[in-house]
């Protein structure tokens, strides 16, 4: 080989990897976040917002199919969005999505734990069990996986923020919903309990509790004739239904590395529900 080339091969060799390590290394220093049920209302809002606040943002359904549309509302913004493919309700799918996420990003920021389901509201004796069980599977098993892996990879770097969707039906009891509130009132107990387990190992973990918020989930009861929508404006004081924004920004907030002397909180997001 002539000198020449012999120079150039070397110095495209010196160039290659420096952007190799430039571009590991700055993938390594921002902050990472998986959103799980995020292609959909609060999770995709959700999704938006640590999008537009610089993580690298992994956000799962369990349909591939969602795929391309997510990608591609997210490049008319401008942004980027990574996606994976998990069924909450398998521990093993679970365990994977969070360690590939840490094999490609290196660590995990945040987890938000925020697939979700409502099904059957009815007076109880009117209550299908089966419903109550699958809402268990997704709504309590689902987060418990994320929190409990989550948490592994966690304690690795010894730090880390964990945000659940719980609900004002997570709190208090609401006519024709006893099923959907006893799967939020666990996920205030799996929030409160491992907030104190981890409160020493730099892991936060916190939940919102949304009021009435105008997303699909809402909208199948409200098609289903189980509520109106004035009615239920009509039950929080500031008389109107929340934005998925309003609850984006409650769970970046909590998830905001400024915010390190709040674990084990539960932020009313209601429109003052909570405060009667
Ligand atoms: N909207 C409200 O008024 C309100 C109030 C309080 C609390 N919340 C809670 O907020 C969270 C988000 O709900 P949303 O209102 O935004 O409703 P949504 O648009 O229906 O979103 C729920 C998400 O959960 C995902 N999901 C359902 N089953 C799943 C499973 N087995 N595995 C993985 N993902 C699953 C769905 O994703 P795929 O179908 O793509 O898999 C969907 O994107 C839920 O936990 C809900 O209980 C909502």
């Amino acid at each position: 080989m002539a000198k020449a080339d012999a120079a150039k091969q070397e110095w495209d060799i010196k160039v290659f990897i420096t952007f190799y390590k430039f571009s590991v290394t700055e993938e390594m220093k921002s902050k990472t976040v998986i959103i799980t049920g995020g292609t959909t209302g609060i999770g995709k809002a959700t999704a938006i917002k640590f999008a537009e606040n610089g993580y690298n943002v992994v956000v799962t359904s369990r349909d591939s199919r969602k795929e391309t549309a997510l990608k591609n509302e997210f490049k008319a913004k401008g942004l980027e969005v990574d996606f994976k493919v998990l069924d909450v309700r398998d521990e093993e799918q679970v365990q994977a999505v969070i360690q590939e996420t840490v094999a490609k990003y290196g660590k995990l920021d945040v987890m938000v734990n925020n697939s979700g389901i409502s099904l059957g509201n009815a007076v109880l004796a009117e209550t299908e069990s089966d419903d109550l069980k699958q809402m268990l599977d997704t709504n309590v098993m689902g987060v418990y996986y994320g929190m409990k892996y989550a948490i592994k990879e966690m304690l690795k770097t010894n730090g880390g923020a964990i945000v659940n969707l719980a609900s004002i039906a997570g709190l208090n009891g609401l006519y024709a919903t006893a099923q959907y509130c006893a799967t939020k009132h666990a996920v205030v107990g799996l929030t409160k309990g491992a907030a104190i387990d981890y409160a020493q190992q730099g892991i936060r973990i916190n939940a919102v509790a949304p009021g009435a918020i105008k997303t699909d989930i809402l909208q199948n009861a409200i098609d289903a004739g189980t509520y109106d929508v004035s009615g239920i404006e009509a039950i929080h004081p500031m008389n109107r239904l929340g934005k998925v924004e309003d609850i984006a920004n409650g769970i970046f907030f909590l998830a905001s590395a400024e915010n390190e002397f709040i674990t084990g909180t539960i932020l009313n997001i209601d429109g003052g529900y909570n405060a009667r």
